[in-house]
């Protein structure tokens, strides 16, 4: 079959995320960015993460570029592979958590159906925030030059072009990237992460 962990016997850890968390001072929390290529996914996750850092709290970020190319390597853009994508960085994030983390991802996550697996295994320490930035802003800036050739049909399935980009029906956090400052963003992150108990 697909999945070879019918023989695999769990041992229960005596050092619990609990445990972790009383020692770290904080919870373990998901905070999973999305929005389109070029939103600012990636630029508000590390600026999350270095405030979160100072304050002395356990953090990790995952990303294209520590997952795309080496646990997800394989994967490229069809629907399919995006899904497979969400599902390892889900799993990933999970462990992460449960050794007492608080995981920050920068992924398109374009499908609700994706994200909304994601939160159901994560429960109430998972943080939807969506980077929300117009298409024509994202394109015009173009940073990678991946929208030119997108528009050129050299690159399929591109995100917002030739491939949906479906919006978060309830995000914990909407933060509209082109009109606030990087600084702005990152207090209403930190905000909701206080108001979740997730830090003081
Ligand atoms: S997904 O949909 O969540 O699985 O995508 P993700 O892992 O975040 O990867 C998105 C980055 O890959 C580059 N790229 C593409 N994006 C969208 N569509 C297509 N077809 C595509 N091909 C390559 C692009 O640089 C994305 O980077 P970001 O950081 O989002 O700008």
């Amino acid at each position: 079959g697909k999945f070879q962990s019918t023989n695999v016997v769990f041992h229960h850890a005596t050092v619990t995320r609990a445990r972790r968390e009383r020692m770290n001072g904080h919870k373990a929390a998901v905070l999973w960015f999305t929005g389109l290529s070029g939103a600012g996914k990636s630029t508000l996750a590390h600026a999350v993460e270095e405030t979160l850092h100072q304050l002395g709290c356990r953090t990790y970020v995952l990303d294209g570029d520590n997952v795309r190319h080496g646990l997800c390597g394989d994967l490229g853009f069809s629907v399919a592979d995006r899904h497979e994508n969400i599902r390892r960085i889900g799993e990933v994030a999970k462990l992460f958590t449960d050794a007492g983390n608080i995981v920050l991802t920068a992924f398109i996550s374009p499908h609700r159906a994706d994200r909304d697996w994601v939160r159901s295994l994560h429960g109430e320490g998972f943080i939807e925030i969506h980077c929300r930035c117009p298409i024509e802003v994202c394109e015009s800036r173009d940073v990678k030059g991946l929208y030119k050739k997108a528009r050129a049909g050299e690159i399929k399935d591109f995100t917002g072009i030739s491939s949906p980009y479906e919006e978060p029906d309830k995000p914990e956090v909407v933060i509209e990237t082109s009109d606030m400052s990087l600084d702005d963003s990152v207090d209403a992150v930190l905000a909701c992460l206080r108001n979740r108990k997730i830090i003081d």
